[in-house]
């Protein structure tokens, strides 16, 4: 099977399969629900398609997180993990290590990144909210990408974190930096990693000197049978959490805002819900958001640490294995109407955030951003229309993940 020629499989990996990659994830699921393929980094992976098979993968602890079961050759190209990570020194994060490792690195970040933290914090995410439509709400049309979805994210993570207002500019150019070379050369990834990390070291250094309320003095806080985060453990995980919880959340709320406004029946429901002051239906809506056309594509690499079986197929030891959420989510053995957005939907126990022991630990975190970014724009600005022909716009379509790269509307102006 893994060789064996498929007629008419769709390609994979261009700029048409970018911009709506679910035609061929349908033919996948259905011919080739785990299938081998050449990635365009020239790493051979196989693709695992089908809700099921992404399910029970996503929890199979012989996939292990850790690079260092994949062949050294490419492991040393560069060509498997986050761009950028190993030239600066932050390999040992969550996403790239198994238990027992993960279970006590975990623990502790649960500890610092709680749900009454996130809670707390929600004043916060809407008073950053409402500050970047005032920039833009005077003027009528805006890119929602660059003006909102792009800059909410950084500056909640930056504040969570505890990074003083005065440098999170300078974080906002790094991570625009790391989106922009995402498929271009790696070297302005490489040199915007390095400053994040470099930064991050002299901020935990002076945090421990003079603790605070936020995320990274809770980092070194926390203490786990008297275990505490090293230094270089603790960086790590406040790279992670800022690289993880920032390109996501911009693609929650682009692709979001993208598909209701392709879908004006189901807007008009939740604008209707949201004016009444109710939130169930925004709070199903994300979740079928994140189904229907969620941020991240493919969950992050694993590697078969010994021959396995996924789906009735054999997967060889050493192999990477790249599990699809996007097609497991559309898949019509498990939703009914699966290209269908139904914000209402209550039946979505869908993969977006991962399964297993890697469940997104920011997840609290995105919905409330979520939340509050489309509430706040469909009541603030009700009249908004997409001022871009759809077969026009462009696509960021990493590996990973799949987002606009701009998002033009236009609404009559509002003075705030
Ligand atoms: C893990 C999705 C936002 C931090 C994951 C995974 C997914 C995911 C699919 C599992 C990856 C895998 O198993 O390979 C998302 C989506 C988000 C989002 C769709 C936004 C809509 C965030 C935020 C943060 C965050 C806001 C933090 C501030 C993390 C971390 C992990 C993770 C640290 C690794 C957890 C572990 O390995 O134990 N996320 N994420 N994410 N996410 Fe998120």
């Amino acid at each position: 099977m893994p060789d064996t020629p498929l007629p008419h499989r769709p390609d994979l990996f261009t700029w048409e399969f970018a911009a709506d990659p679910y035609p061929a994830y349908a033919w996948l699921r259905e011919h080739a629900p785990v299938h081998r393929t050449t990635l365009p980094s020239g790493v051979d992976a196989w693709l695992v398609t089908r809700y099921a098979d992404a399910r029970q993968a996503l929890a199979d602890a012989r996939l292990s997180k850790n690079p260092v079961h994949h062949s050294e050759q490419a492991h040393r190209a560069g060509r498997v993990g986050i761009p950028g990570e190993r030239q600066a020194d932050l390999m040992t994060h969550l996403l790239n290590i198994d238990p027992p490792d993960h279970t006590r690195l975990r623990r502790l970040v649960s500890k610092a990144f709680t749900p009454r933290r996130v809670a707390e914090f929600e004043p916060r995410v809407q008073e950053l909210t409402d500050r970047l439509i005032d920039s833009f709400a005077e003027r009528g049309s805006a890119d929602l990408i660059h003006e909102f979805a792009f800059p909410l994210p950084i500056y909640a993570i930056c504040d969570l974190l505890g990074v003083p207002a005065e440098d999170q500019d300078d974080f906002r150019d790094w991570a625009g930096m790391m989106i922009r070379h995402g498929r271009g050369p790696r070297g302005g990834v490489a040199r915007a990693v390095k400053r994040m990390r470099g930064y991050l070291a002299e901020l935990i250094h002076r945090k421990r000197a003079d603790l605070g309320d936020d995320l990274i003095s809770g980092l070194i806080r926390a203490s786990d049978h008297g275990e505490h985060l090293t230094e270089n453990e603790a960086a790590a995980m406040a790279f992670i959490l800022l690289f993880a919880g920032f390109e996501t959340t911009v693609n929650l709320i682009g692709n979001g805002l993208y598909a209701l406004l392709r879908n004006p029946g189901q807007r008009a429901l939740l604008q209707a819900s949201v004016a009444r002051g109710e939130s169930g239906l925004l709070e199903t809506g994300i979740e079928e958001l994140l189904r229907y056309d969620g941020p991240v594509e493919l969950a992050t690499w694993r590697f078969a640490t010994v021959p396995l079986t996924v789906g009735g197929v054999g997967i060889p030891a050493g192999d990477p294995v790249l599990v699809v959420l996007a097609a497991a989510d559309r898949d019509p053995a498990r939703f009914s109407d699966e290209n269908t957005l139904d914000l209402a939907r209550t039946d979505n126990p869908h993969l977006g955030f991962g399964h297993g022991i890697h469940y997104c630990i920011g997840a609290p975190l995105a919905r409330l951003e979520g939340r509050a970014a489309l509430a706040t724009l469909l009541t603030r600005l009700p009249d908004l229309e997409l001022a871009a022909d759809p077969d026009e716009l462009r696509w960021r379509g990493g590996l990973i993940m799949r987002g606009l790269r701009e998002l033009p509307v236009s609404f009559t102006p509002s003075g705030g």
